[in-house]
């Protein structure tokens, strides 16, 4: 049977850890702020990367599109924790210098993925990003 919640640790630059419980349903990003994190955010649905994420442990899913994230960045195990939700317990890393891992990682692409690129099913957004 399924958890009806899921245990996520938020790991800050400084090593200070905020551990939040995150019922079905309900995103990171609003179970965190309901418990009081002062979390970086801005639009809430996946545009702005201030709410960006690196998933060191556990499984999450987008349950919608992170519009702001490249295929790259999903591949490395980056998240928006205003539209992921766990599917296990997890270890994520959070912090407004995760949105500069971005911009650096899209500099450093060899090429630019063309609009007729599709996320792939492996790394779209209804994908599990996994890393145990
Ligand atoms: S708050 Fe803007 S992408 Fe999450």
């Amino acid at each position: 049977m399924a958890s009806n919640s899921h245990t996520v640790r938020l790991i800050w630059k400084n090593g200070n850890v905020d551990t939040i419980n995150v019922p079905s349903g309900i995103t990171i990003l609003e179970a965190a702020i309901s418990a009081g994190c002062i979390v970086p955010f801005e639009c809430r649905w996946g545009s702005c990367a201030k709410c960006t994420g690196h998933l060191i442990k556990g499984n999450i899913i987008h349950t919608s599109p992170p519009r702001v994230l490249r295929k790259e960045h999903l591949i490395k195990n980056y998240v928006l924790l205003c539209v992921a939700e766990p599917t296990s317990d997890c270890s994520i890393e959070i912090g407004s210098h995760l949105k500069d891992s971005l911009s650096a990682i899209s500099k450093n692409l060899p090429h630019t993925i063309s609009s007729t690129s599709s996320t792939s099913s492996a790394f779209g957004w209804k994908s599990q990003r996994k890393n145990s």
